[in-house]
């Protein structure tokens, strides 16, 4: 039997970039926000043991997080930053998400890069993060030293992440993220 198969449209790598605005979070941004880290984690999305940690009293800094904003002002992606401690203040970021429609184009990268850059200014001593060292690697963050910081969950040790942004301040961090003293 003669058996005929087309060859497939090969993908493209990356998706055509998207327009869009990066903005601080704002409350009117709260519903689309939640739709956004719906559609991007799935059902997923509170068993994660960073949830742990923002549940238990992290204080989200709005100022510091970003929201990207489509043509029409919808928001298409989010990235958020906490107030924590462990041993000394710290930030923790997350969750990162992109809408799937808008995903490959080179947005989750922007936003991380755009809320470390406003951590930065505020003087902040830096910030760790549950993700895939590939990925946050170009935004200047590094495997946590074995041991060094923990969660109140299970997390792998090669996912825990984070970036000093100010030489020495990371010196005294060290025990479980948790919910800042003041
Ligand atoms: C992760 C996420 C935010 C990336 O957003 P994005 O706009 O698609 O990312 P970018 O276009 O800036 O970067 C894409 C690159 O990241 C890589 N990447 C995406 N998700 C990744 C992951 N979970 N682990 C490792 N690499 C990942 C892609 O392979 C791509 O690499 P390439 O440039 O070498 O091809 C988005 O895929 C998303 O919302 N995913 C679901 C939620 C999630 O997993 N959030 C991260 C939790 S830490």
């Amino acid at each position: 039997m003669f058996l005929h198969l087309t060859p497939r449209p090969r993908r493209p790598k990356r998706s055509r970039p998207m327009s869009h605005t990066l903005a601080a979070e704002k409350p009117e941004h709260a519903d689309a926000i939640e739709r956004v880290l719906d559609r991007a984690f799935g059902p997923g999305r509170f068993a994660k043991t960073s949830e742990r940690v923002r549940e238990r009293g992290a204080a989200l800094q709005p100022a510091l997080s970003r929201v990207a904003l489509d043509d029409e002002g919808e928001v298409i992606g989010i990235c958020r930053i906490w107030r924590v401690e462990a041993g000394a203040p710290l930030y923790f970021l997350g969750p990162l998400a992109v809408d799937p429609a808008a995903q490959a184009a080179g947005l989750g990268l922007v936003l991380v890069q755009d809320a470390v850059a406003a951590c930065r200014a505020v003087g902040a001593s830096g910030i760790a993060l549950v993700g895939a060292e590939r990925f946050f690697r170009p935004a200047g963050f590094t495997i946590v030293p074995a041991g060094r910081v923990t969660l109140p969950g299970p997390v792998d040790p090669n996912r825990l992440l984070w970036q000093e942004l100010r030489p020495g301040a990371f010196d005294k961090v060290r025990g479980e993220l948790r919910a800042p003293r003041r």
